[in-house]
């Protein structure tokens, strides 16, 4: 396969065509951004984790039944996958209150869910990704009824699958956001990342957090929490 011209360049990541028009190739970055971009930094080595983690997650859930964009790994920060065309929602899963759900509900972070809750943010980032429901997602038109079934299956049997896959690192599944895509031929997979960039991961005892969390609140120990996590996944 070869690498053509760069098709888009994201926050965290670039895409460029290949001689495939149904596959992309992309391109983690060590840049990271919060807050809708306001702040900046770079973390080191994040772009090779990410890449890794993500891929060694969307294999397994492969394996369990979830279609994804996944086709191949080239090196430690370039991977071959589907190109889709995005649904423009992320898609959020939750199991215990912290980040925006605890500020919004005043629900102390640590607080466990008695089920989890799903969550659906407009992809906008000029508009700070508000959160939508299901009436202004089909009003819009973004997603049919059909592709948002599906779509709520997926998230939610994904968290159970990725809850006790970490269990066996010794980590909980706070929460994490997913977006999904379509194929040129209409299937619907998983599309983006699954990563410390786009989970929260704390350490089942300690509760330490292990995630971009540390970025994002200037706790320090970030790189070696993505480390952290490559140890415990053993990828
Ligand atoms: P939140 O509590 O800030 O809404 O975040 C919920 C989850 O979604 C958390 O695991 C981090 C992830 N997330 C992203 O991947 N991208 C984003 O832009 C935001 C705001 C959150
Ligand atoms: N990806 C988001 C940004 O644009 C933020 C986050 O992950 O918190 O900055």
């Amino acid at each position: 396969m070869e690498k053509r011209e760069q098709l888009y360049e994201g926050k965290a990541k670039k895409v460029f065509a290949t001689d495939d028009p149904d596959v992309v190739l992309v391109s983690y970055k060590d840049d990271a951004t919060a807050f809708n971009g306001l702040k900046k930094g770079t973390i080191e080595g994040k772009g090779v984790i990410n890449n890794r983690m993500s891929n060694f997650l969307m294999k397994i859930l492969e394996k369990d039944g979830i279609p994804t964009h996944y086709i191949q790994e080239l090196n430690d920060r370039e991977t071959l996958v589907k190109k889709v065309t995005i649904v423009p929602l992320e898609v959020i899963v939750r199991n215990v209150a912290a980040g925006s759900l605890s500020k919004r509900l005043g629900v102390p972070e640590g607080t466990p869910l008695r089920e989890p809750v799903l969550e659906y943010c407009y992809k906008d980032d000029a508009l700070g990704d508000p959160m939508v429901n299901e009436y202004h997602i089909a009003a819009m038109g973004w997603a049919d009824d059909e592709t948002m079934e599906k779509i709520a299956y997926y998230a939610l049997r994904i968290n159970d699958l990725l809850i006790a896959y970490f269990k066996g690192a010794n980590v909980d599944l706070i929460d994490f956001k997913l977006e999904f895509g379509k194929t040129s031929d209409g299937t619907l997979v998983l599309a983006d990342e699954i990563s410390p960039d786009t989970c929260r991961f704390w350490d089942s005892e300690t509760h330490e957090k292990l995630d971009k969390d540390r970025f994002r609140r200037d706790l320090g120990g970030v790189e070696e929490a993505y480390q952290e996590m490559r140890k415990r996944l053993g990828f």
